[in-house]
């Protein structure tokens, strides 16, 4: 996302999206500060009831057979990956041994069995070879019933997925698989014969409008009737997205209503009419409205892969060291820099990481950045 964000703002009126602060910003340090108490980064999920209940239906009629693959497609930052979690955490599987691996675009076999095994034993493990791999994966995958999530699968080369496939089946036990990606070709190629990849659709205006409201406050504040069209008509550009519908939300909060109006009127909607531009759009909208500090912070990430696990305090001292923090006579540039985490994770270019296990002292140190969309 980061990459493709950069690239057509490069392209467009941003041309001259330097890594150097402009004063561009309206938004003052306490502004910035305001915005920390609503730090909702466990975000609600809005519907997506049925859509849970019908895989959930597809896994259990299939179940019987020794392993099940159920690929979920769709769209970038449609909520493949939340609704692939709600899965995962269904008490429907609360006796299963549960293992989540975020694919990526990288596709490495050996890092995939390695992150499972360390998952399942709780210990690092770094087997070097395919053979000692192999041995351990079915000493552990046996007798087990076991699920294990391939979060954002691009893979396509059909001797890599035939090889997964091999390394996912090995050992005595019951296995489901689901995988998420956007190829709708490679969900049919990968999925079990008995089964029908999942399509997942894109939210309807209203389930929009609801992520929109719950980001920006909307309860709260007392022009709700204004608001109200104006919020409906900027979650139809949405184009169903709940990862577009988040992060305008985020920006929407303590905006007033004729700045609303203008995130509406914005030229930007127009850049492209390629599909998807929407969500391009939404985040280019949120992009132009961070403070230049917060851009600078922001285009910093770049040097991160896709997907990459970043320990929160590394990526603040780095922030920190290069001088990307403003200077602030009422907070310290830690503060600061913990409000830039906060709105990144807002607006969900950052996330907090999928990975249940770390080798670090918290949980909740750790982000991955999306560059999903
Ligand atoms: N139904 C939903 N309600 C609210 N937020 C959602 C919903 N689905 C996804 N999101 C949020 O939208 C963003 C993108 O979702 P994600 O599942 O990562 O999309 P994908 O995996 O399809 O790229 C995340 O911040 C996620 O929390
Ligand atoms: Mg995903």
């Amino acid at each position: 996302m980061l990459e493709m964000m950069v690239a057509e703002l490069n392209n467009n009126e941003h041309r001259h999206c330097n890594l150097m602060p402009t004063d561009n910003s309206n938004r003052t340090v306490q502004q910035l500060a305001d915005r920390e108490t609503s730090s909702d980064v466990e975000q609600v999920i809005i519907g997506r009831t049925k859509e849970k209940q019908k895989i959930l239906s597809i896994l259990s009629e299939s179940i019987t057979e020794e392993m099940v693959i159920l690929p979920i497609y769709g769209i970038g930052g449609i909520g493949k990956t939340t609704l692939a979690q709600l899965v995962f955490n269904d008490p429907k599987f609360q006796d299963y041994t549960r293992v989540w691996v975020y694919v990526s675009q990288e596709f490495n076999l050996n890092k995939i069995g390695n992150s499972i095994i360390t998952q399942l034993t709780d210990k690092i493990s770094n087997i070097p070879t395919k053979q000692m791999l192999h041995k351990r994966l079915k000493e552990l995958f046996d007798g087990k019933s076991i699920l294990i999530v391939l979060d954002d699968l691009w893979e396509e080369n059909p001797k890599e997925l035939d090889k997964m496939k091999v390394m996912l089946g090995l050992g005595l036990g019951s296995k489901v698989i689901i995988v998420t990606t956007r190829d709708g070709g490679l969900a049919r190629k990968f999925c079990s014969p008995a089964v029908a990849p999942y399509k997942l659709e894109t939210l309807t205006v209203n389930e929009c409008w609801t992520i929109i409201k719950q980001k920006a406050d909307f309860e709260d504040r007392i022009d709700q009737e204004q608001l109200e069209h104006i919020g409906r008509e900027i979650a139809t550009k949405c184009g169903g997205v709940a990862l577009a519908a988040q992060s305008l939300g985020y920006m929407l909060n303590g905006m007033r209503s004729d700045e609303w109006e203008s995130v509406r009127d914005s030229h930007i909607w127009n850049l492209s009419t390629s599909v998807g531009h929407e969500v391009l759009a939404s985040l280019q909208l949120s992009y132009s409205h961070m403070s230049a500090w917060l851009k600078l912070c922001f285009s910093y990430c770049a040097i991160f892969r896709k997907g990459q696990t970043i320990a929160k305090y590394d990526l603040i001292h780095q922030w920190i060291a290069l001088g990307f923090v403003e200077q602030s006579r009422i907070f310290d540039s830690m503060q600061l820099c913990e409000n830039y985490v906060t709105q990144l994770l807002g607006m969900s270019f950052l996330q907090y990481s999928k990975i249940p296990w770390v080798s670090y002292n918290t949980r909740r140190q750790i982000y991955y950045i999306l560059h999903d969309a």
